[in-house]
Order: structure tokens, then C-alpha cells, then sequence
């Protein structure tokens, strides 16, 4: 079964971006992390991410065609773009909103997200075993 991991702004900057936020390892070191994760769960994993908002949204057009699961963790996507949520909101596979840090805890801006409605449901503040949980979850319901 294939799964989809999608990541917006910035994350690409993983390592050197915030490290006392977002920790010491990198973009690769997550993709590394989300590919073992999916074979130990049976499940083809394909990372990606985009500074840009036209790209996601093709991504989940394209997610949303095959009917295939996603790992999306929006970014600063999460906190703004109506765009994204009606791309989400289309969709009829399983989707996990994740995050690495713990957005309720910051600042205010980041504690209301706009695509959380439309979600299968959200994990966040794990740091990168956020993703591990969110593919965890995507195998289990996807058993059922
Ligand atoms: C984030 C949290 C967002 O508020 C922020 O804009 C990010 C990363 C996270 O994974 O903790 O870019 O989604």
C-alpha cells in the first residue's frame, strides 16, 4: 500500500532551521526515518516538500485521485491557506495532520489550524516520531 508524506514551507531547512524547535535532524534524516517506518509497516512511503502552495495542492489533488493515505504536515500552511483545506477536503483516503513541534503551546497564531476540521486527525509535538505515529495510525486504519 502506498502513502503519501507531504510536507510544506521550510521543512526543507530541517537541521539549521530553529534546532531548539524543530531539533538537530535533518529533511533526510526524516525521510530516511519515514521510509524504515513504512517498511517495517508494509507500507510504500513517498517524502516530499514544496515552499510552494500551487504545488501541494496538486500533490493532493493527486492524492485524492488515487485514493491514496497522507502524512501532510502543513507548515505554516496549517495556520492560513482555505486553499489547502478545500484541497484536503476532497479527499476520501485517511489524511494525518502532523507536526513536530507542539503548535498549541507557541504563539498564538499557531493554535488555531485550518485544515484540522477536514483531517482524519491531527498528532503533533512528538518531534519526528510525530510522522512515525501518523504512519502507525494510517496502517492500522487502513487494516480495519
Ligand atoms: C510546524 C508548526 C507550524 O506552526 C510551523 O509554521 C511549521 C512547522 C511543525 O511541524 O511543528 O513550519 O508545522
Amino acid at each position: 500500500r502506498s502513502v503519501y508524506v507531504f510536507n510544506g514551507p521550510n521543512l526543507s531547512r530541517l537541521g539549521t532551521r530553529e534546532p531548539d524547535v524543530y531539533g538537530a535532524e535533518t529533511f533526510a534524516d526524516l525521510t530516511a526515518l519515514c521510509r524504515e517506518t513504512g517498511r517495517e509497516l508494509g507500507l510504500s512511503v513517498e517524502v516530499r516538500q514544496t515552499d510552494d502552495e500551487a504545488e501541494m495542492l496538486g500533490w493532493l489533488h493527486e492524492a485524492a485521485d488515487g485514493r491514496v493515505p497522507v502524512v501532510l504536515n502543513p507548515a505554516a500552511f496549517t495556520h492560513y491557506s482555505y486553499a489547502l483545506r478545500d484541497a484536503i477536503a476532497q479527499r476520501t483516503a485517511p489524511l494525518v495532520e502532523v507536526h513536530i513541534s507542539n503548535p498549541a503551546a507557541r504563539e498564538e497564531f499557531r493554535h488555531n489550524s485550518v485544515v484540522a476540521a477536514v483531517a482524519t486527525g491531527t498528532i503533533a509535538g512528538f518531534g519526528l516520531r510525530s510522522y512515525v505515529l501518523a504512519l502507525q495510525a494510517i496502517a492500522e486504519i487502513s487494516a480495519e
